[in-house]
This record gives structure tokens, C-alpha cells and sequence, in this order.
């Protein structure tokens, strides 16, 4: 494809909600998008003392970012902010100074959480380090998803049309800004 989407997806469990909506998310996408859901399991904790010899994985993470036109993370909310997995994928990436894979790459943000006001705060701070990260965060529609029971059917798709839709809309703006930010 013409413009390829690593997918970020801040929680490491089996039955992820938050990877079933980048997973229903996905399949919305233009005929032009490839998207992959990138490995962050296999990281280690960061440590600058690693910066000159990084893990196998850091340095696959950093060509996988690198190799991206674009960048979509689907986050949790742990403790009113995002998940330690998912800075930790941040920092590693990161570094050394001046190596950051995620320099310029344009971004959107979606989380779904159990709760009401469903990773709202998570999704501020993320927005705070990829302000930092130099990365184009697209502001508006904002995807603050609560998942109940039933929310998703038996092969992972949404059963709510107007949040199929509302989706659709989402994934229309973010090609527009990709294309817009593209390098
Ligand atoms: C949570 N959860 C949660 N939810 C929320 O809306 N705000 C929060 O601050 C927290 N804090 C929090 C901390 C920790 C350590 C856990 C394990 C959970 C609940 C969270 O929304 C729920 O577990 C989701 O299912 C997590 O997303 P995944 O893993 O299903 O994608």
C-alpha cells in the first residue's frame, strides 16, 4: 500500500479491548492504508546505560516506526494515565538522542476503557510526551470508547452501527491528516 499505519496498542492482555477496537478499526480503513499492530511485549524496561547497544527489539521497533507514514495508538487508562507499556514503547523508541523514530510521523489517538469518561486523561498525557516527540497529533474527532457487555460481537466487530459510523468518520479525518503530514 501507499501508506502504511503502525498501530500501537497499549495493553499486553490476551482479550485487549482496546486491541479489538484497533482490530475493528482496522478493517474501516481505504483500499490505499496498510496497517500492522506493532509488538511491545518484547521490550525491555528502558535503561539509558543500553542507548550505544539497544535489544534486537528496540532496534525492530525503531525501523517498524521509521518505516511508517503514520501512527495510530489505541491506549487503556491505568491509574489515570496511560499504561507503563505503552511510555515504555515511547522512551525506547526514542533514544538514543536524536535517533527518535517518531519524529514528524502523524498520529491518532483512540481508548476504550470499562469506565465512563473512558481514558480520557490517558489519552491527555500521551498527547503531553507526542507533543514533546515532535509528533502531529490530530486534535478533533476525539474516541473515548466505554465498552460494556455486548459491545463487541462474537468475531471482534462492533454491533453499535452509530459506533461503526462515528468510526468511519474517524478514520476518514485521520487519512486527511495523514496525507496533509505525510514526509
Ligand atoms: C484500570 N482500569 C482503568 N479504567 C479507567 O477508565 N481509568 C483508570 O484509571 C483505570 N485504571 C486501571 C489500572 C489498572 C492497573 C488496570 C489493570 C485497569 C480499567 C481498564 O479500563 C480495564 O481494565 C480495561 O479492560 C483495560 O484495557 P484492555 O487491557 O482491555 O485493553
Amino acid at each position: 500500500s501507499q501508506y502504511q499505519i503502525a498501530v500501537i496498542v497499549g495493553s499486553l492482555r490476551r482479550d485487549s479491548i482496546n486491541r479489538k477496537l484497533a482490530n475493528a478499526l482496522i478493517k474501516l480503513g481505504p483500499a490505499d492504508f496498510s496497517f500492522k499492530l506493532l509488538e511491545i511485549g518484547d521490550l525491555p524496561l528502558y535503561n539509558q546505560d543500553d542507548d550505544d547497544n539497544q535489544a534486537q527489539s528496540v532496534v525492530r521497533l525503531k525501523s517498524e516506526v521509521k518505516a511508517a507514514t503514520g501512527l495510530i495508538f489505541v491506549t487503556p487508562e491505568y491509574n489515570r494515565s496511560m499504561p507503563g507499556v505503552l511510555k515504555n514503547a515511547l522512551d525506547n523508541a526514542s533514544r538514543p538522542y536524536g535517533t527518535s523514530a517518531w519524529t514528524g510521523k502523524p498520529a491518532g489517538i483512540l481508548g476504550a476503557s470499562i469506565g465512563q469518561i473512558g481514558t480520557a486523561l490517558a489519552q491527555q498525557h500521551l498527547r503531553n510526551t507526542l507533543a514533546y516527540l515532535d509528533v502531529p497529533t490530530m486534535g478533533q474527532p476525539e474516541v473515548f470508547i466505554q465498552v460494556k457487555e455486548g459491545f463487541f460481537d462474537g468475531v471482534g466487530d462492533i454491533t453499535n452501527p452509530d459506533t461503526v459510523k462515528f468510526l468511519q468518520g474517524w478514520m476518514e479525518r485521520y487519512v486527511q491528516w495523514v496525507k496533509r503530514h505525510a514526509q
